[in-house]
């Protein structure tokens, strides 16, 4: 399709016309002739009849607008959170040649250049140039498709970070084509693109500043980041409006600020309950509730700590959402019971169609309630999924959401905790033979891309509504549940979604492969998903598509113990996979993975307080926190939990030692050992098969516990803080009751550590509600210290680990202010 357009920039309308076949042709806006002020928006009329509209959202958000027809449409987003945002106010100077905007605080400008083609220029507060439109190829729309395009210089060192979810190798990416076009993507190779979420942000890094792209458009869409020509990139999509925001990164031009921006946009994920952090165990299917009670049993018998189980699409009843197979699943209520009370929380698939049968309750209230899509002829669509012939709730509108809502009424009922929305890119069986990923990535495999959506009050097509389906499927889930069940937070996960989708659900990476290729992969995947907002991320552990090996699950275990949705799901023609399932050393390394995981739950529950607050994700490729950092740009096989512990996972077959680059300002201490390392340099690190290669950030203190069962164990486990010493460094512990949203009124509890060279001191608000502090631990000491004190009297009963370079302080109670040694 692209090869086939003509790029006419800058000029006055052209179409190109050749033979009988009209050919798409690029038309450039042309030159700005009219800048009219409006309120605080500036909006220019062109010569090649397009309306282009600039604003501030914020000082450090820039908007810009481009109908091509120069009529703008109903400005709503499905990404944004609020649709009616009052403008940043702007000054604002013109004359023949250019118009300037700037926020009146805050420093940004915006130069439109009007001649001969109108270009957008935004600057920092330092003068710099942000981003720049590139005047070879202004802002274009092709008048037969309805295609729009716009383009930016591009610096040769400019890295792109984000896009959401990739199937690519590398962690920045430069130099690539990117569609976005949610779609089922069985086994991908690595490679693809694209795969199920529409992400339609980045962030850029050049000279160590950063700045980000957000491109708001629901169609299929694109991002060409310099791989057609080095000198540019650019972005556009398949109709609708050029509606894109540049986010400058505020005076840091920083990476956390571009998300932190980012995320006051579009969202932001807020604190899930607490056990849905813990081991989660699923498999398509676990096939009976004797086989879920088996599963549940042997990990408290083995010990090994688990959270929750999830029943894929065979617990129901030929495959009819919110139905239980009354062979296999006979009284759901007496099952989930049970369940709760060994300690596990319990997530059932449910995925968009339902099934068309007309003794079928749930199908022929949607029917009735008049809320399915329809084809382009007016008619019920029906399309082949799981259960054979299915309707499709248009999830774009609010009525067919408000009835899926309330259908979770019955399992919540029954004592279902959360939901699993799969198949909702959405995916439709094409062929007999939907498993070849050569038919599974045609465009088949969703509806027609004339069927009509609601779009909540702009009807529109499928071409235009495609990418916000699974979103808005998870959000009806989602506000069904908080409307069901006001007292408990919602936990959600979801395959598809489009910018925003971390207001509602998780997210995990779909049908990934049994593969080490798979495995590397995750670690680019999910740390460029999780700094595109969507910050409850996971891949499925061991790869989904195949049977796994015995070291690929292990290490795929360790890999994955501190990425934020930590679950073991396997298809259903692969061999059995529970943590214990290859015995010996193996289930030996998956128990201590697991173990790591809860020993760590109170610093990944800290996170996602802090991340509900500032849009800051757990998992983050080094790049986020290490910005000028050269070295630590590239780094795709490492990530961060936080700003405080980096972890270096074996992604390689039969490997016992792997480089371990660390960042540059910092000194890193290795968890397990306590040897220091200078940030700057890399190192070998040995990783038997049962090590996770782990450091903490010198000057950080991460709470840690001991390890439990399951998250319900928690509130009564003593908390250990260990400090990382030989650095300055301010940290805080977050606490609360793990579920509810008794936390929006004050009910929570926020410790304060400082850690300096001789001494730790400690901040404990007065509670007997949360886990109570009974130790700290310093880490990285060569030697114990000669002497230490806790508020100036001389401790005794410290203990120090010489093997592990750990000093274990009790602590006599909460009241301690302040712990000193000498070295
Ligand atoms: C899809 C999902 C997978 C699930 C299967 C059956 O392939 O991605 O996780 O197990 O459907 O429901």
């Amino acid at each position: 399709m692209r090869s086939m357009k003509k790029w006419a920039a800058g000029l006055a309308p052209l179409l190109l016309l050749t033979g009988p076949q009209v050919q798409a042709a690029w038309q450039g806006v042309g030159a700005a002739m009219q800048a009219k002020r409006a309120g605080e928006e500036v909006s220019f009329v062109t010569a090649g009849g397009a309306r282009v509209v600039v604003s501030f959202v914020t000082p450090d958000v820039v908007r810009v607008r481009m109908s091509a027809d120069g009529k703008l449409g109903r400005d709503f987003s499905y990404a944004r959170v609020d649709n009616a945002p009052a403008p940043t106010k702007i000054e604002f100077d013109d004359n023949a040649e250019r118009t300037e905007l700037r926020a009146t605080t805050g420093g940004t400008r915006v130069v439109v250049q009007k001649r001969p083609a109108l270009t957008i220029t935004v600057y920092d507060a330092q003068g710099r140039v942000v981003v720049a439109d590139d005047p070879a190829r202004p802002m274009a729309f092709d008048a037969a498709t309805g295609a729009i395009e716009a383009s930016k210089q591009r610096d040769a060192y400019e890295l792109y970070y984000g896009f959401g979810e990739q199937g690519l190798p590398t962690i920045s990416r430069e130099g690539q084509f990117l569609v976005n076009w949610n779609t089922d993507s069985y086994k991908y190779p690595v490679g693809t693109n694209p795969l199920y979420q529409t992400i339609p942000f980045f962030i850029a890094l050049r000279d160590g500043r950063a700045y980000g792209l957000f491109f708001d458009n629901t169609y299929r869409s694109h991002f060409d980041m310099g791989k057609s020509d080095p000198r540019r990139y650019a972005f556009g999509a398949d109709g609708g409006e050029l509606n894109y925001y540049v986010l400058t990164g505020g005076a840091e031009r920083t990476p956390a600020n571009v998300l932190r921006d980012y995320t006051a946009l579009t969202g932001r994920t807020a604190l899930p309950p607490l056990w849905a952090l813990g081991y989660q165990q699923s498999r398509y299917s676990y096939m009976s509730r004797a086989k879920v009670e088996e599963i549940a049993r042997t990990f408290r018998e083995k010990k090994i700590p688990a959270d929750v189980i999830h029943l894929d699409i065979d617990y129901m009843d030929g495959y009819r959402v919110f139905t239980w197979n009354p062979q296999t699943f006979p009284e759901p209520k007496q099952m989930l019971s049970a369940l709760h009370h060994d300690g596990f929380h319990v997530v059932t698939i449910v995925d968009p169609g339902v099934k068309f049968d007309e003794n079928y309750a749930v199908y022929r209230s949607g029917r009735d309630s008049g809320i399915y899509v329809r084809d382009a002829t007016g008619k019920e669509l029906h399309a082949k999924v799981w259960p054979g012939i299915c309707a499709f709730p248009d999830f774009t509108d609010a009525k067919a959401r408000a009835w899926w809502g309330e259908l979770y009424k019955k399992p919540l009922s029954e004592g279902v905790d959360g939901f699993w929305n799969d198949m909702d890119e959405p995916a439709v069986f094409s062929a007999d033979d939907f498993r070849e990923p050569a038919l599974a990535q045609g465009p088949q495999k969703t509806f027609a891309l004339d069927v009509q959506h609601a779009g909540d009050g702009d009807p529109g097509t499928h071409a235009r509504y495609h990418n916000v389906f699974g979103m808005q499927m998870v959000r009806a889930t989602f506000e069904g549940l908080r409307k069901l069940a006001p007292e408990r937070r919602p936990f959600a996960i979801t395959r598809a979604g489009y910018a925003g989708v971390q207001r509602y659900s998780a997210v995990w990476s779909g049908d990934n492969d049994a593969s080490w290729d798979h495995l590397a992969l995750t670690i680019p995947l999910l740390t460029n998903l999780s700094i595109s907002g969507v910050s409850f991320v996971g891949a499925d552990v061991g790869g989904f598509a195949a049977t796994t090996t015995p070291e690929l699950y292990t290490r795929w275990m360790q890999a994955a113990a501190l990425t934020p949705f930590y679950r073991t799901h396997s298809a259903v023609d692969t061999d059995q996979r529970e943590p214990w399932t290859y015995g010996g050393e193996y289930e030996r390394s998956n128990r201590a993975a697991i173990e790591l995981r809860y020993r760590l739950l109170p610093y990944l529950y800290t996170l996602f307080a802090q991340n509900e607050e500032s849009g800051l994700p757990p998992l983050r490729p080094l790049a986020f926190d290490y910005p000028q950092d050269v070295d630590a740009l590239l780094v795709a096989d490492e990530y961060l939990v936080g700003r405080d512990l980096l972890v270096a996972p074996v992604v390689v077959q039969n490997q016992r030692a792997r480089n371990v680059y660390f960042p540059k300002g910092e000194v890193w201490i290795d968890w397990w050992s306590g040897v220091r390392y200078e940030g700057g340099k890399t190192v070998k690190i040995e990783a038997p098969l049962e090590r996770l290669p782990l450091f903490v950030r010198a000057g950080a203190s991460v709470p840690t516990q001991p390890v439990i069962q399951h998250s319900g164990e928690m509130k009564n486990a003593p908390l250990t803080i260990a400090v990382a010493v030989g650095a300055t460094g301010a940290s805080e512990i977050y606490q609360d009751a793990g579920d509810g949203y008794a936390y929006r009124k004050g009910a929570s509890r926020t410790i304060k550590i400082s850690a300096r060279a001789d001494k730790v001191s400690l901040e404990i608000p007065k509670s007997a509600a949360y886990q109570r502090v009974v130790a700290v631990e310093l880490l990285g000491l060569d030697a114990a210290p000669a002497t230490i004190a806790i508020d100036g009297k001389t401790v005794r009963d410290a203990v120090f680990d010489a093997a592990g370079k750990r000093l274990h302080i009790p602590l006599p109670n909460e009241n301690v202010k302040e712990i000193s040694f000498v070295r």
